[in-house]
C-alpha cells in the first residue's frame, strides 16, 4: 500500500531506486527490478555465486572460451574493434583480446563510472597496443547506444555471461536491434547464453546449499533499509528459486513468512503470508529459440559453440 513518503533526496540513483521500489511494490504481483541487486554488497555476493559448485554458468562459459577461442577468433577476423556491454575487463575479456588477431580497440559501456575507470585503466596498462575507450551510460537505453560513436572497421559486439537472460524477450529484441543499429549491418556479435536443462540442475544453481544466492536476494531488502530508510525484517522473508517451465526461466522470489507490513521512506506496504516479491528472471534458451529471437532483431547465427553437456552456448552472429 502506498503512503505519502517524499522523494528521499535529489540523488538520481537514489530517487530512481525509490521510484522503482514504490512502483514495483504497488503491483498485484510485487516485483523489484533485478538491476538493484548489484550494490557493493550485492556485487560481492554475485562474485561469490560464480564460484559456487552449483552455479555452472560462469565456469562452463569460460571453458567454452578456453577451448574454442581460436576458432571464434578465426571467424571474427583481424583488426577488430570490440564493444562490450557492461565493463568487462575480467577473465573473458582478456581471453578474447588475447585470442583475436591484432585487435584495434576495446570499448566498454557501463553505468558505473568508478568501476569503468578502474577496470579500463588496468586493461590499458596490460594491452598498450589497444585503444581502450570507456563509455559511461546505461547500455539498456537505446539513446545511449544510438549516441555512441565507434571507430569504423571490423566491429565486434561482446556480451558474455548470459546477462541477456535477465531481460524479458521483448527487451532482448529491442536491445539486440539497438546493438545492430549502433554497430551496423556488417558487424558481428559474440554472445553467451544459458541453455534449458534439467530442473534439478537449474534450481540448485539459484538456491545453493551454502545460502549465498539467498543472501544475494535478501540483500535487496537490506539495501532498501540502508538506502531508502526501509523497515523490512529480512528474517521474515525467505529466498525461493522457481523453474517456470512455460516461460523458460528461473525466477527468484522473496517469500513473506508471515502477514506483515514494511515501510519505505514513510510509505507502507502490506504482505500476506506466502506472498512474494519477484526479484529476477534468468531465461534459459533452446538454441533454435535464441536464433529466432535474434532473427527478429536482424541477427543470424554464423557459428555456435557449446560444452559437452550442452549447459551453455556462445554464438557468433552476423
Ligand atoms: C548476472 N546473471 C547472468 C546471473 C544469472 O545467472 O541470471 C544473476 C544471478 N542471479 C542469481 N544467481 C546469479
Amino acid at each position: 500500500m502506498r503512503g505519502d513518503g517524499d522523494q528521499p533526496n535529489q540523488d538520481p540513483t537514489r530517487s530512481e531506486f525509490y521510484a522503482d521500489v514504490v512502483a514495483g511494490l504497488s503491483k498485484a504481483q510485487k516485483t523489484l527490478p533485478c538491476r538493484w541487486l548489484y550494490d557493493q554488497r550485492g556485487s560481492e555476493l554475485f562474485e561469490a555465486i560464480t564460484d559456487l559448485p552449483e552455479y555452472y554458468p560462469t565456469r562452463t562459459e569460460i571453458a567454452i572460451f578456453e577451448q574454442h577461442l581460436p576458432a571464434m577468433a578465426a571467424c571474427v577476423g583481424g583488426n577488430a574493434h570490440v564493444v562490450e556491454f557492461g565493463a568487462g575487463a575480467g577473465t573473458k575479456t582478456r581471453l578474447l583480446l588475447d585470442a583475436l588477431k591484432t585487435p584495434q580497440s576495446y570499448i566498454a559501456i557501463d553505468i558505473s563510472a568508478d568501476f569503468l575507470q578502474s577496470s579500463m585503466a588496468a586493461l590499458a596498462a596490460d594491452y598498450p597496443g589497444i585503444d581502450v575507450i570507456p563509455i559511461v551510460g546505461n547500455f539498456m537505453e537505446t539513446d545511449t547506444l544510438a549516441g555512441t560513436e565507434l571507430p569504423t572497421g571490423n566491429r565486434l559486439a561482446f556480451f558474455p555471461g548470459s546477462t541477456i537472460g535477465n531481460l524479458l524477450d521483448t527487451e532482448i529484441i529491442t536491445f539486440l536491434a539497438a546493438v545492430r543499429a549502433m554497430l551496423g549491418d556488417k558487424a558481428q556479435f559474440l554472445i553467451g547464453f544459458d541453455l534449458v536443462k534439467a530442473e534439478d540442475i537449474l534450481v540448485p544453481a539459484y538456491d545453493d546449499a551454502s545460502g549465498v544466492t539467498a543472501a544475494f536476494n535478501l540483500n535487496l531488502l537490506a539495501r532498501i533499509n540502508r538506502e531508502l530508510d526501509g523497515s523490512f525484517d529480512t528474517d521474515a522473508f525467505a529466498h525461493e528459486a522457481r523453474w517456470n517451465e512455460a516461460a523458460g526461466r528461473i525466477e527468484m522470489h522473496l517469500v513473506s513468512q508471515q502477514d506483515q507490513t514494511a515501510g519505505v521512506n514513510g510509505d507502507r506496504f502490506d504482505f500476506a503470508k506466502g506472498e512474494t516479491i519477484h526479484t529476477e528472471n534468468s531465461r534459459k534458451f533452446r538454441l533454435d529459440g535464441f536464433d529466432s529471437i535474434a532473427a527478429e532483431a536482424g541477427w543470424k547465427f554464423r557459428e555456435v559453440w557449446t560444452d559437452p553437456k550442452e549447459y551453455f552456448a556462445v554464438a557468433l552472429m552476423g
